[in-house]
């Protein structure tokens, strides 16, 4: 085997094709056909395991990460998690049938949302949910009358805007106070909000959340952003006398897609934020509280890879070179909607000189549906099988049926063998909600 190509479990084999997570791309497209979403079941695992060791070893046993669902759900998914004994966060409804379906405890799930409907709270406390992150007053008042009703206290955690802008897309940055999500300590909207939950008789709040955005490399905000929100803890302890015992610091590791971006280590970086919580919860006099993360991308991200097949290609003549794959915005909207980098290469010739810039494209009637511009690749013919590498987040969760294209099968990579985790849409399943 040759060298990783931007992970460890992406390499080429002696017969000139891609591998991944051991596993000849070829011989897995030609089986499921294309396009096909695959995922690296040890990759997740492993990364689970490295976040769960760094903050249980920083902040004890209590501490784990909860992953964001929101970056890929299904029931498998679930599963995985529910086996690594870690907790997930969802942000619908929908996200909380796939994992009730799947057994996931719900004590552990932790439901997400700037505007969770009437609906979303009653079905969320009819199932068990583990915890709200309550968004605000509206949200709050519902909240309490539902837990009432079950006869329950509801426990909560109070989403706060700690007014951070890390450097990142703005379309995926959260963390300023002119966020739609959460309360602004600037503005003494969290105050309040935490004054008026602390008031509720079914509400029990045990903690904050912040989240400051998603795809940063840098550990800085994460720093500033424990800092404001311990201090806020310190300023509702003098207030109310009230102790929060949990602290959930959101997620948004960023992860590498093409060679040039960096490789945080997450080890490296949850104990560089740890040993700033400590001095700070010293410093100010707090009580450590359980510290709980919701990564997405950093755990599925590299874990995942997208097979297509090369349908056309198309050389304009001073301008510019199309490949056409039978996938696109479908499967991966990220190139359309962020011009998110991807790393590309030809599956069944992944050992041939890259010496054709070319442009690829989707299916849909979209100029926009693009993958990638300008990269290389071996002048690719029809049939060939393109690879689009660290697909693992925010594809398949992201991908839809416009233009009534189906969405592709997920297969499970496990110790050498494939298992499909997600089949391929049907026809039929496009019609399957039409009257
Ligand atoms: N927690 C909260 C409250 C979030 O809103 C998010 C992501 C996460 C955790 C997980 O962040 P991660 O570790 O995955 O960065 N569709 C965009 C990403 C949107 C992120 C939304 N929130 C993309 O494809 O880049």
């Amino acid at each position: 085997m040759n060298q990783k190509i931007v992970h460890s479990n992406v390499t080429v084999g002696e017969n000139g094709h891609l591998y991944f997570a051991g596993m000849d791309t070829v011989t897995l497209a030609e089986k499921y056909g294309t396009p096909v979403f695959l995922l690296d079941d040890s990759r997740v695992r492993a990364r689970i395991r490295e976040y769960k060791e760094a903050m249980q070893r920083n902040f004890g046993a209590g501490s784990m990460p909860l992953f964001a669902s929101k970056s890929l759900s299904f029931k498998e998914i679930y599963r995985i998690m529910a086996e690594e004994n870690i907790g997930t966060d969802i942000v619908s409804s929908g996200e909380l049938f796939t994992a009730v379906s799947a057994g996931f405890p719900m004590e552990r799930a932790f439901f997400h949302g700037n505007n969770k409907t009437d609906f979303d709270i009653e079905y969320a406390i009819e199932n068990g949910i583990g915890y709200f992150i309550a968004d605000g007053i509206e949200e709050l008042e519902r909240i309490d009358e539902y837990a009432g009703k079950a006869g329950i206290r509801q426990k909560i955690l109070l989403r706060i805007t700690p007014g951070i802008d890390p450097h990142t897309h703005q379309k995926i940055s959260t963390g300023g106070v002119d966020s739609k999500f959460g309360s602004a300590i600037e503005t003494g909207l969290a105050k309040k909000v935490t004054d008026f939950a602390l008031s509720k008789e079914n509400i029990e709040l045990c903690g904050f959340h912040c989240h400051i955005g998603s795809q940063i490399f840098e550990i800085e905000p994460y720093v500033t952003a424990a800092d404001i929100m311990l201090t806020f803890i310190a300023d509702m302890k003098a207030r109310f006398g009230f102790t929060a015992k949990i602290l959930n610091l959101g997620g948004g590791f960023g992860v590498r897609y093409v060679e040039s971006d960096p490789e945080i280590s997450i080890t490296k970086n949850i104990d560089a934020i740890a040993e700033h919580i400590h001095a700070k919860c010293e410093e100010l006099d707090v009580k450590l509280p359980t510290i709980y993360m919701e990564p997405g991308r950093s755990i599925v991200a590299d874990a995942g890879m997208t097979l297509y097949t090369v349908g056309s290609v198309k050389e304009i003549t001073g301008f510019k070179n199309y490949v056409s794959i039978d996938g696109g915005m479908t499967d991966n909207p990220r190139y359309t909607l962020y011009q998110s980098a991807y790393t590309l290469r030809l599956a069944n010739r992944a050992n041939e000189k890259a010496d054709f810039p070319c442009t690829v494209g989707g299916r849909c009637c979209e100029s926009g549906d693009l993958i990638q511009e300008n990269v290389m690749l071996p002048k690719p013919k029809r049939g060939d099988i393109l690879a689009v590498l660290v697909t693992g987040a925010y594809n398949y969760s992201m991908a839809s049926n416009y233009n009534r294209v189906t969405r592709p099968p997920v297969v499970i990579l496990r110790d050498g063998k494939d298992k499909l985790a997600v089949r391929r849409e049907r026809f039929e399943d496009l019609i399957a909600c039409d009257i």
